[in-house]
């Protein structure tokens, strides 16, 4: 066993980084010298917004995006399938391009604007009504994260051919066998947000 005896334990402040050899003295200098200051940060705070909304929170080093969103914040329409990677379910967008949200740290998430299933029905985007209309789900399980894809796309590019959209689901997969129902939603969406349908 390591004879620990002879180690001094010492204690850097976290306003100055000066070094103290004891306990009390270091509580002397934070109250002398810093006593006006707020409280730094704890380590592995990460600030984000999530649908428009800011918070702040402290993460395990583990932690995925996609348990910060389910598990933390009780965001459950990200779905968790593969949880490698595999399968697109748990499809989010950050900073404006889709991530997987299993293969995301949340520490990598720091300062980054999120948005979630969740967001994209709140904002009344009509690849909600569009999926419902085509009939493109049947368990369900594996739709928040198409539509997540859909929505990306429909992002960068308003105006997609059926070879485009099926280019940009390729990493989504369903189960349930969906997939010729997706593009029509899909291009139904395009119309609607295209401007000259909002003045017809
Ligand atoms: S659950 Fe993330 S890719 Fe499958
Ligand atoms: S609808 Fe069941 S997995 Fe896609």
């Amino acid at each position: 066993m390591t004879d620990r005896s002879n180690e001094q334990t010492r204690y850097a402040c976290p306003y100055c980084a000066s070094v103290f050899e004891s306990y009390e003295a270091i509580k002397a200098h934070v109250l002398a010298d810093h006593g006006e200051e707020p409280l730094p940060e704890p380590e592995d705070t990460i600030h984000i917004t999530v649908n428009g909304q800011k918070y702040t929170m402290q993460v395990e080093p583990e932690w995925t995006l996609h348990y910060l969103i389910h598990d933390q914040l009780g965001l459950t329409g990200t779905k968790l399938m593969c949880d490698h990677g595999a399968c697109g379910s748990c499809t989010v967008i950050l900073n404006g391009k889709a991530v997987l949200s299993c293969m995301t740290l949340a520490l990598e998430c720091d300062g980054k604007i999120l948005e979630t299933v969740e967001g994209i029905a709140a904002a009344g985007h009509p690849l909600i009504e569009e999926y419902v209309k085509h009939h493109c789900m049947q368990c369900g399980y594996c739709t928040p994260g198409f539509v997540v894809t859909a929505k990306a796309m429909l992002d960068r590019n308003p105006d997609p051919d059926e070879k485009q959209i099926r280019a940009a689901l390729g990493g989504n997969l369903c189960r349930c066998g969906t997939y010729p129902q997706h593009p029509k939603a899909i291009l139904a969406s395009a119309k609607k947000l295209k401007p000259e349908a909002g003045s017809q």
